[in-house]
């Protein structure tokens, strides 16, 4: 059984990341530069752009953070993301979501340029995604799948369920995964499949994301499976500082044994997230998608 190394392999990739920064700048052109939308005060949200704007710096892009107060005016919001897609200097941009309830979320996402979205939610990017044009992926099914060429793990002809069908993750992760460079077999399984648990036990590779703490038990995993594990459920402890630890999707202590290949949380897929918009708006520098 081996453990995949999300905060290792993370950390790789942005060296590389970091690495083509420098090369960029040295051929005279300017550095990568992503912005990052925050509206209001969510403490989760605060805490996540915050990392986005630190992770730009450790690889030598610009970045920008744009606040607004949660009672923004809807068009103020429009205005400013109409300046961004404009602005000749910018790479890419994200909305941190969720925003407040007067503003709609699906308009906002539409209203980006999707040659700036570098965060893959514009129906555009998704579209292209399924028909396997160059585009912006969500970053957790791209870290997923990274981690699995990384690995050279065995994909073709293998079989995968996914547990969760979320727009981000299950969904687009179960487009590429049976693309013609991965060609898995691929079973979208959701709150409403039949016999989950049998279902589960045929993978070859079995994804859970379902943001169910410690939903898949060992039964329910194959002698030999790659499990990948994308909940981060945080649940009370009694053993951190914080009173709260983050807990996976799958029991990772009975279920490991099992595997050839694992993810642990935290530490497998959560870091490669954050890396993910990074290497989006390393793309849109260099302007690698043409629409
Ligand atoms: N809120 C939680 N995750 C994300 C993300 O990946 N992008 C944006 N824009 N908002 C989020």
């Amino acid at each position: 059984m081996q453990i995949i190394d999300g905060k290792e392999t993370a950390r790789k990739i942005k060296e590389e990341i970091g690495a083509e920064v420098e090369s960029i700048v040295t051929t005279g052109l300017r550095r990568p530069h992503l912005a990052a939308v925050l509206v209001g005060h969510d403490g989760g949200s605060e805490t996540y752009v915050a990392y986005k704007i630190k992770d730009c710096g450790e690889v030598g892009f610009r970045s920008s953070l744009i606040r607004f107060e949660d009672d923004v005016a809807q068009d103020t919001l429009f205005e400013k993301i109409d300046e961004l897609n404009r602005d000749p200097e910018l790479d890419g941009f994200i909305v941190q979501l969720p925003l407040p309830d007067h503003i709609n979320e699906q308009t906002v996402i539409e209203s980006i340029d999707p040659s700036k979205d570098v965060d893959g939610f514009h129906p555009v990017n998704v579209g292209r995604t399924v028909i396997g044009l160059p585009s912006f992926v969500s970053a957790t099914p791209y870290g997923i799948v990274e981690l699995i060429k990384r690995y050279r793990i065995e994909t073709e002809g293998k079989h995968c369920v996914i547990v969760g069908r979320s727009n981000i993750v299950g969904r687009p992760l179960s487009i590429l995964m049976s693309q013609k460079s991965v060609n898995a077999t691929v079973t979208v399984a959701h709150s409403r499949t039949r016999d989950l648990e049998e279902l589960c036990a045929t993978a070859d590779i079995l994804v859970a994301a379902l943001g169910s703490p410690g939903f898949v038990k060992a039964h329910m995993v194959k002698e030999g499976a790659v499990v990948i594990d994308v909940g981060t459920t945080r649940v009370p402890s009694s053993e951190t500082k914080s009173g709260f630890r983050l807990m996976g999707d799958v029991l990772f202590d009975e279920v490991a044994p099992k595997c050839s290949f694992i993810t642990p949380v935290p530490g497998g897929v959560g870091p490669m997230t954050r890396v993910a918009l990074l290497s989006n708006t390393l793309k849109a520098a260099r302007k690698n998608i043409r629409y």
